[in-house]
């Protein structure tokens, strides 16, 4: 069955780039409420994007930070501005830490824009014809093709992933990890649309994922643009689930996996861990390869982000505590390896022994 034959749509783009290369972003606090678009083009306003999480979910964080620098590298040489290599550099190399700095869990991020940058420098040392402008378009095409490339990696992992879950599948999935959060089709809920394709009846728990709500907003939202039957759950009660044996398995996405595959992902992924292992039910780490960290051996060195308590205080603007209630805001936590059952890359499916097969797919 080809995807021509079925309307489930390819997802929804979070990111894209106009005719006068102007960087635009689906804003995704305004959903499902409304789907509204904000202009990204300037470099602040790309810190402040990712920071906000106008733009969220590790591989288009990824994205946007890679045309975040890209766009900053047009606008330092863009007409008028003479700038000798080496200051080109050196204020790329700046920008870089700067947006690396918004949101420091998520490794597309620092894997993008490192690219970015690496390519700059290559450029910069080996064609001497070079200006600093040419130079910067061409960083800005390079920041094209890694957009690009998301839809296709991401429905190879997909495929993969298809392979490992029955035909009429009830699924549990946390935060959001569909096009939305991978710059196109979708890591975890990506699986959930590839197996749909394949003629699959997929239905979808989803968690709420307190405290930015992302799976009652972003993926309940996707799955419902795509006809895919789900239902919305408060995060508490998975283990009901569970226990009433209402799933078959649980998928997840990733932002951050370390050589090991301790994985990080959304505040109350690592709850999950331990009650599908409770309750002998497969546990899956959805991710393309941009997510794993070649330079962490194990997932206790992984940076965890945490965030502003007025998001644990307040729901919808107005506080659901008592006045001056003191809080606690991690947003990722870490996964061991051990309890996961596998992971859906574009390479392939890894199992354990992780080390090794991380390290085979990585090669
Ligand atoms: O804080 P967020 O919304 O950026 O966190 C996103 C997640 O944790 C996703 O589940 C993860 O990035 C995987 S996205 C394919």
């Amino acid at each position: 069955m080809s995807i021509q034959e079925i309307d489930i749509g390819s997802g929804t783009m979070p990111v894209s780039v106009d005719d006068e290369n102007r960087v635009v972003l689906i804003d995704q606090r305004a959903l499902p409420q409304s789907l509204s678009y904000f202009d990204a083009s300037k470099f602040e306003d790309m810190l402040y994007a990712i920071k906000h999480m106008v733009v969220r979910g590790a591989p288009s964080i990824g994205v946007a930070g890679a045309f975040g620098l890209a766009g900053y590298a047009v606008s330092i040489t863009s007409e008028g501005k003479s700038l000798s290599r080496e200051d080109f550099l050196k204020q790329l190399e700046k920008a870089r830490i700067e947006i690396q700095e918004t949101r420091p869990t998520a490794v597309n991020l620092m894997w993008e824009t490192d690219g970015i940058y690496n390519k700059a420098r290559e450029l910069v040392e080996a064609e001497s014809e070079l200006s600093p402008g040419q130079i910067a378009e061409r960083l800005f095409e390079s920041a094209r093709q890694t957009m690009d490339e998301h839809v296709r990696k991401n429905r190879k992992l997909s495929e993969y992933g298809c392979d490992f879950i029955p035909k009429d599948p009830s699924i549990l999935t946390h935060c959001n990890a569909g096009s939305l959060a991978a710059c196109g089709w979708g890591t975890a809920l990506g699986v959930i649309r590839s197996a749909k394709i394949r003629g699959y009846s997929p239905t979808v728990f989803v968690d709420e994922t307190r405290p930015r709500s992302q799976g009652a907003r972003l993926t309940m939202w996707e799955l419902k643009e795509d006809g895919i039957p789900s239902k919305l759950i408060c995060d508490s009660m998975a283990g009901y689930v569970m226990a009433n044996k209402l799933i078959d398995l649980v998928i997840v996405g990733a932002d951050r996996i370390a050589m090991n595959g301790d994985t990080a992902n959304k505040i109350g992924t690592y709850n999950l861990a331990v009650l599908a292992k409770y309750h002998d039910i497969p546990f899956y780490v959805a991710a393309p390869l941009s997510t794993f960290d070649r330079n962490l051996e194990e997932g206790s060195g992984i940076p965890i982000e945490h965030r502003d308590l007025d998001e644990v205080i307040n729901v919808n603007g107005a506080s659901i505590t008592v006045k001056d209630a003191e809080a606690f805001n991690p947003a990722f936590d870490v996964t061991p390896a051990s309890l996961i059952t596998a992971i859906f890359t574009e390479v392939g499916v890894l199992r354990p022994d992780f080390k090794d097969s991380i390290a085979k797919a990585l090669a």
